[in-house]
C-alpha cells in the first residue's frame, strides 16, 4: 500500500497562481510532446483521491484524463455536478478515514492531489511517496504546496531526473525511521 502524490511545483513551492492559474505550467516549451513519465507513474495507483478545487479545474479538461477511478473530497458539495458522473465520486472523512474506505473498496495505491487535500495527508503522515517536478519560475504567489506540519518528515532521495532542459523531476520515499 502506497499513497503518492504527483505534482509541479515552482521554486518557489506554489501548484498554482493565486487564482488557481496553471498557465506556467502549460507554457513549458514540450516540443516531443512528453508525458514525463506520468503513464509509468498512473501504473501504480489504483486510484486518484482530490480536493474540490482541484477537481473542479480537472473538470475543464477536455478530454478528461484520468483511466483510473477519481475520488472528491469536499465537506461542501452535496453531490458532483452532473458533468461528473461516470468519472468521479464523492467521498467524505478524514484522511485516515478516506484510506479505509478505499481500501475496503480494493484501492490501496491511492494518488492524492491538490494542496489542501496534500497538507491533511501529509498531517496525517499519510503520504509514502513524493514524485516532485519543479518548474523554473517564481509565483511569488498562490496556492500553496506544503504548509505547516506538527513534526518533522524526513524523505529519502530516491532519484532525480532533469527533463527537457528545464524540469527537475524527483522522487522522495517517506523514511520514518
Ligand atoms: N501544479 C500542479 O501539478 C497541480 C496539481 C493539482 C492541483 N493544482 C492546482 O491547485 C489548486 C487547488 O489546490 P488547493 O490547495 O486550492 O485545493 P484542493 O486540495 O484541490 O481542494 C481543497 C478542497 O478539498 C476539500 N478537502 C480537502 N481535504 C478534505 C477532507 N479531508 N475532507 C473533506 N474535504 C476535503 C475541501 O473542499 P470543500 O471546500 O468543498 O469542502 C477543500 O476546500 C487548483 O488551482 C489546481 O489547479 C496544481
Amino acid at each position: 500500500v502506497t499513497i503518492f502524490i504527483y505534482i509541479a511545483v515552482s521554486l518557489d513551492n506554489f501548484i498554482a497562481t493565486p487564482d488557481g492559474g496553471l498557465d506556467w505550467l502549460y507554457a513549458i516549451p514540450n516540443p516531443e510532446q512528453s508525458d514525463y513519465g506520468f503513464a509509468d507513474f498512473i501504473q501504480r495507483v489504483d486510484a486518484l483521491v482530490m480536493g474540490r478545487k482541484t477537481f473542479e479545474t480537472v473538470l475543464s479538461f477536455d478530454p478528461w484524463p484520468y483511466q483510473k477511478p477519481v475520488f472528491v473530497l469536499s465537506r461542501t458539495l452535496a453531490a458532483l455536478p452532473e458533468k461528473a458522473i461516470g468519472k468521479a465520486e464523492l467521498i467524505r472523512g478524514e484522511p485516515a478515514e478516506v484510506v479505509r474506505i478505499l481500501g475496503g473498496k480494493g484501492f490501496h495505491n491511492l494518488y492524492v492531489d491538490g494542496g489542501r487535500t496534500i497538507q491533511g495527508f501529509l498531517e496525517a503522515d499519510l503520504i509514502d511517496e513524493m514524485i516532485i517536478t519543479q518548474v523554473p519560475i517564481l509565483l511569488g504567489g498562490g496556492v500553496p504546496l506544503f504548509g505547516r506540519l506538527p513534526q518533522e518528515m524526513k524523505f529519502r532521495l530516491v532519484g532525480t531526473q532533469r527533463l527537457n532542459d528545464t524540469l527537475v523531476k524527483s522522487q522522495y520515499l517517506r523514511d520514518r525511521n
